[in-house]
């Protein structure tokens, strides 16, 4: 019996230069720890005509069936929504996130969903026993027959499940405990994770099989494998939080199937993960007026509006240099806007450590908060409150001018409907919101929005 023969070579990441042992440093670029261990498989040669590579044709555009197939749900309506509409048939995703962050649960659950629905579902768990596994699937459902559990690192025991079975779900915890045979590398390593991941494409798309893939993310946010395949996969959602707080957010940074904008919100409970819909005030702690050096920012993540508490604190430095620090907001955003503040607005902060905190432990990515994140820094060093129940809207240029921010509409909507009745929003040439206060600069919306002192707070 004729052996298959394999060969493997290492590439170096850097230069793609080859050599046939691993090496620490590339014998080509002198780069150090670049060499990867890679697959090379002897292909048949190109069939050809008369030594003319046989003609491959050009379709035309218009004569292109569409591949409109089917969504599949995961019955979680977040999540859905973060893949567009629910998993395409056939597509592999691959679900990104720090360990111990719930990856696992809100797979389990989505597996139990879509195995209640009728679909078969394989679950391929090499990081825990099935015990493990079993034991959560109770806490957070009823676990069904159709959901069937495969203990295993192997990838050849799990191509030969989707061979002599039917599964319409393939759920593969994790990646990086996944390994072939075919390569001498550990589990875990660059060339493991990037070759069972395209042998698990392999294997997807002709059986029109989805495939969910989750993949660990490390401290410093570099994806040790998953960064490496993440170009095989037609989705990638990354599943995010902090351990103090139970909130988590699911994301999209690619989707070859829907928009890479929603936001998908959740909390994690004693059963499992649970949505939350409603989640526009849900990073708002406290009612009613705030204190001096706070402001609520009306943000937008993707097209859904959140409102969120901006906290700022200025005091006199001690030593000398003065300190800058922020919490959920870019911190170089932060230095751009103190210097607005210095030199726009005359407010003096050269001599202050300046601290800005997202309650709740959000992050904002949104210039569109950067008029709170001024007006709450302003409060603290005047010590003036801002006016009772504003959200504030709007990108702050280096001008000090205030610039209009994109779904100013649906901003205005939602601070009313929680209660935030002076929406504050930049002045625009055609005035088309029905914003209570519009400033053109920052140092107006200053004047205009905090409480002078001995002044009762208006409502
Ligand atoms: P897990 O899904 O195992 O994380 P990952 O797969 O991303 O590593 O979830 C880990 C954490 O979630 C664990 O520390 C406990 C918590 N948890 C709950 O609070 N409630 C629950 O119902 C479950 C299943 C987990
Ligand atoms: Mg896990």
């Amino acid at each position: 019996m004729a052996l298959k023969k394999t060969k493997t070579v290492f590439f170096c990441t850097e230069c793609g230069g080859e050599s046939p042992v691993w090496a620490g440093k590339c014998p080509h670029c002198s780069s150090w720890n670049t060499m990867v261990e890679e697959l090379v498989e002897k292909t048949s040669k190109v069939p050809t005509v008369d030594g003319i590579v046989a003609r491959i044709e050009a379709v035309s555009l218009t004569d292109v069936v569409s591949e409109s197939g089917e969504r599949i749900s995961t019955q979680i309506k977040e999540f859905d929504r973060v893949l567009g509409g629910g998993a395409f048939k056939g597509s592999i995703i691959l679900i990104g996130g720090q360990p111990g962050i719930g990856k696992s649960t809100l797979m389990i659950q989505a597996a139990m969903n879509m195995a209640a629905s009728g679909l078969n579902v394989l679950y391929a768990t090499g990081e825990e026993s099935p015990g493990q596994v079993a034991d959560r699937a109770r806490r957070v459902g009823n676990p069904t027959n159709n959901l069937k559990l495969l203990p295993t690192t192997d990838l050849a025991g799990v191509e030969k499940k989707i061979e002599t079975d039917k599964y319409q779900i393939l759920i593969v915890d994790s990646i990086q405990t996944l390994h072939t045979n075919e390569l001498s590398s550990a589990a875990g390593s660059v060339s493991q994770v990037r070759q069972c991941a395209s042998s698990l494409v392999n294997m997807a798309k002709p059986r029109g099989l989805t495939v969910f893939v989750i993949g660990h993310v490390t401290k410093e946010g570099s994806i040790a494998g998953p960064k490496v395949l993440e170009h095989l996969v037609d989705a990638v959602l990354s599943f995010e939080g902090d351990s103090f707080h139970q909130f988590r957010l699911l994301r999209a940074s690619k989707n070859r199937f829907g928009s890479t904008s929603e936001l998908g919100v959740f909390e994690m409970k004693e059963r499992g993960l649970s949505e939350v819909a409603d989640a526009s005030g849900y990073f708002l702690q406290r009612d009613g007026g705030l204190g001096a050096g706070s402001a609520v920012a009306a943000i937008m993540e993707g097209t859904r509006p959140f409102l969120v508490e901006i906290q700022a604190l200025t005091s006199t430095t001690h030593y000398g240099f003065p300190q800058r620090r922020a919490t959920g907001f870019d911190s170089g955003r932060l230095a751009m806007l103190l210097a607005v503040l210095e030199r726009r607005c005359g407010i003096e902060l050269g001599n202050q450590d300046v601290y800005v905190n997202i309650a709740g432990g959000f992050n904002v990515a949104d210039p569109g908060a950067d008029m709170a994140v001024c007006l709450a820094i302003a409060s603290s060093r005047l010590e003036r409150p801002l006016i009772k129940d504003t959200a504030l809207s709007g990108e702050v240029g280096l001008g000090g001018e205030i610039r209009p921010v994109a779904g100013i509409d649906r901003r205005l909507a939602e601070s009313g409907n929680l209660g935030f009745t002076n929406l504050a929003c930049a002045r625009e040439k055609k005035e088309n919101t029905e914003a209570k206060f519009r400033f053109s600069t920052l140092s107006a919306a200053i004047n205009g929005l905090l409480v002078k002192k001995g002044e009762e707070w208006l409502s």
